[in-house]
């Protein structure tokens, strides 16, 4: 089977071809923007990498042919100058979802977002809800597969979680009282590479969270404490961090904004794992944790 990936040298991105790498079942377009970020890719004959650009669906379906899968990872929490939800969520979803369209593939793979909702007050998890639609209109066999926040190589959750477990005294957004289910970037792998292999008709969406609700707070404690450290935690209120970023978002024209700091503070709550209906089991938090403490 060959399998596109969209966003390749993203953190999903790098993690899931390392995941591949030693599957001789397929083979991989490594779809990036730029020469630079092939430098960050694993290495591999069954790795291709293909410049892609998401200005037209046309032309990324001819960059992406003889895929039999395209798995979507394109995508951004954090606005920049020349990237915004609109363009990288919402535009670059619409012209994959045209491609696998002309492409016939039989699956398309949409990792997307706890919390995403078309309709939602919040301009990320809008544009993820608007970039579902797009996926789930497609005409073709798709699955959304939501997340929480992703720990593993590379992740940016990872590398701050470690940053803040590391010191004597840190200072969280509020405290770190809000509640997340972490998942293992290893478990999201085998969840894409199931979606992948498995024959689809229709759309699904799946919801997909780690085993333990726990709050950030708790987090960097049970984090530090496997380190063999311990951290003071202070709190950031949250009305000064939004502040902050709106002030420091608008003088840099992207960054930290209030909408990210209301992203990153959202309990994340499901009702339905679909760890079962994904036929996974569920690396248990302590492990992950100490996974990600061995590659930092
Ligand atoms: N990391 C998490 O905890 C987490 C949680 C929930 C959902 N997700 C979703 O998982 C996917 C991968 O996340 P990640 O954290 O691994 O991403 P990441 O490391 O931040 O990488 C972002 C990717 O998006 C591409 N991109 C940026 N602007 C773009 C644009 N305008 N048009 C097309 N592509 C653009 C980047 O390409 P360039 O390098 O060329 O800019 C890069 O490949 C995203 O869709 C994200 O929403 C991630």
């Amino acid at each position: 089977m060959k399998i596109a990936v969209t966003g390749a040298n993203s953190s999903v991105g790098r993690n899931f071809l390392l995941h591949l790498i030693n599957q001789t079942d397929f083979t991989v377009i490594a779809g990036i923007r730029s020469k630079s970020a092939a430098a960050s890719l694993p290495s591999s004959p069954r790795i291709e990498t293909r410049l892609i650009d998401y200005d037209s669906a046309a032309g990324l379906a001819e960059a992406l042919a003889g895929a039999d899968c395209i798995v979507h990872l394109a995508g951004i929490l954090i606005e920049s100058r020349n990237s915004t939800y609109a363009k990288a969520n919402v535009e670059a979803t619409a012209a994959v979802a045209g491609a696998a369209e002309l492409l016939h593939v039989k699956h398309l793979v949409f990792i997307s977002v706890v919390g995403a909702d078309a309709n939602s007050a919040n301009a990320y998890f809008r544009s993820k809800g608007e970039a579902e639609k797009l996926v789930a209109a497609a005409k073709c066999g798709s699955s959304i597969i939501r997340t929480p926040i992703l720990l593993g190589r590379g992740t940016a959750g990872g590398s701050s979680l470690i940053g803040a477990a590391s010191q004597s005294r840190t200072k969280i957004l509020g405290g770190g009282r809000y509640r997340m289910r972490p998942l293992d970037i290893d478990d999201l792998n085998l969840a894409i590479l199931h979606c992948c292999t498995k024959k689809a008709t229709v759309s699904a969406t799946y919801e997909l969270v780690g085993p333990e609700s726990i709050t950030y707070r708790e987090l960097v404690h049970k984090t530090a404490a496997l380190i063999g450290n311990t951290v003071e935690i202070g709190s950031i209120p949250i009305w000064l961090a939004k502040l902050g970023a709106a002030i420091n978002s608008r003088l840099k024209g992207g960054g930290i904004t209030p909408t990210v700091v209301d992203v990153i503070t959202t309990d994340e709550v499901v009702e339905d794992n679909a760890d079962v209906n994904l036929e996974l089991q569920l690396t248990p938090l302590e492990v992950t944790l100490q996974k990600i403490i061995g590659s930092e």
